[in-house]
């Protein structure tokens, strides 16, 4: 299979929803990282996402749709989802939610849990893109599994080349890191993955989140939790204060090194997010000893790259 690069008009967002329409796979932009788009009611299609990702079959889907007022026709939002989804939809935010009993989602792309991951994307052509299709997109991030989540066409093509149909391209994405997930499924709202919206802003309007732990990462709560990924090829190290002999330096703020790669020279955070996954894949060469990280704040965004960063850096011979 050739996979097409489609510009992000509304040609190519027509082209797109076409192939979308018949169960075809096609990448697309969010505000976020891209995802690898395929009808979420289409249980071929979902299969094929897996398929295309080598993702591992419990680890269930993002269901991507053009509007909150979707989201009540496919799950059960009490209170709490209704108060979030007002402030931060369309935004970096996915909720785990009840199903409905007449849900028409592909029960795959749940993997078979009573509840569903939901996200509105802010980027205008992922929105122009759900209303073509008229159908809800099942959207992981573009990439095989495990690897380093795309934020440009390029990064789409370089993992899944031939493997899909179309890649939309709509420049690099705004925030970078995925979508914050929250699970409200269960009476004590839970944060499953730190993402692009800190989650002090979500505590602000609903509460304290509970945080499961490492011991928890392989429970139904959070499936897709595993300890090594966005992983690059080269090993990662952590809290470098400096490279060593062989290593490539990834800096962070004005304390930094000048001739190193710096995710923001002015610690500001959200550049850093932006940055991540570009420069973690522009230091991933052969000629490479290892990666080495210097330390991130942990606050605001800072949660989120410290959470993928430590998951990149996991060794490779646990991987699951
Ligand atoms: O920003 C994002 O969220 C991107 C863009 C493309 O929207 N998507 C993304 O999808 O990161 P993915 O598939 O790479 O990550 C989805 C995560 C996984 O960790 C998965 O286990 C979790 O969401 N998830 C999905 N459905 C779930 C459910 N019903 N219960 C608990 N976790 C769920
Ligand atoms: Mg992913």
């Amino acid at each position: 299979m050739t996979t097409r690069r489609l510009v992000a008009d509304a040609q190519g967002i027509a082209e797109a929803a076409g192939l979308l329409r018949t169960g075809r796979l096609v990448a697309f932009p969010t505000e976020t990282v891209y995802g690898l788009g395929g009808d979420a009611t289409d249980e071929r299609a979902i299969a094929a996402i897996f398929a295309a990702k080598q993702r591992p079959r419990f680890n269930p889907l993002i269901v991507h749709l053009p509007d909150p007022a979707t989201a009540e026709a496919l799950a059960v939002l009490d209170d709490r989802a209704r108060t979030l989804a007002e402030r931060f939809w369309p935004g970096p935010l996915t909720l785990v939610l009840p199903r409905r009993a007449d849900c028409p989602i592909a029960r795959l792309a749940s993997a078979g849990l009573d509840t569903l991951a939901l996200r509105v994307p802010a980027h205008p052509v992922a929105r122009a893109l759900l209303l073509a299709v008229g159908r809800p997109l099942a959207g992981p991030s573009a990439n095989p599994s495990g690897t380093i989540s795309p934020t440009t066409a390029d990064h789409v093509l370089d993992g899944l080349d031939g493997r899909i149909d179309a890649v939309l391209d709509g420049g690099p994405c705004a925030v970078g890191i995925e979508s914050t997930i929250v699970d409200l499924s269960e009476r004590r709202a839970a944060l499953l993955r730190p993402g692009g919206l800190p989650a002090a802003e979500i505590e602000a309007l609903i509460g304290p989140l509970e945080r499961p732990g490492a011991e928890d990462r392989d429970a139904p709560r959070s499936p897709g939790r595993m300890l090594r990924h966005y992983a690059p090829g080269r090993p990662v190290r952590l809290e470098a204060r400096a490279a060593q002999p062989g290593e490539a330096l990834l800096g962070f703020g004005p304390a930094a090194p000048p001739d190193c790669l710096n995710l923001s020279p002015g610690g500001d955070l959200v550049e850093a997010a932006a940055h991540l996954f570009a420069y973690l894949r522009r230091l991933d060469r052969p000629e490479v000893a290892a990666i080495a990280v210097m330390p991130i704040p942990e606050h605001g965004l800072g949660a989120a790259i410290n959470d993928r960063l430590r998951r990149a850096a996991e060794p490779a011979n646990i991987a699951p």
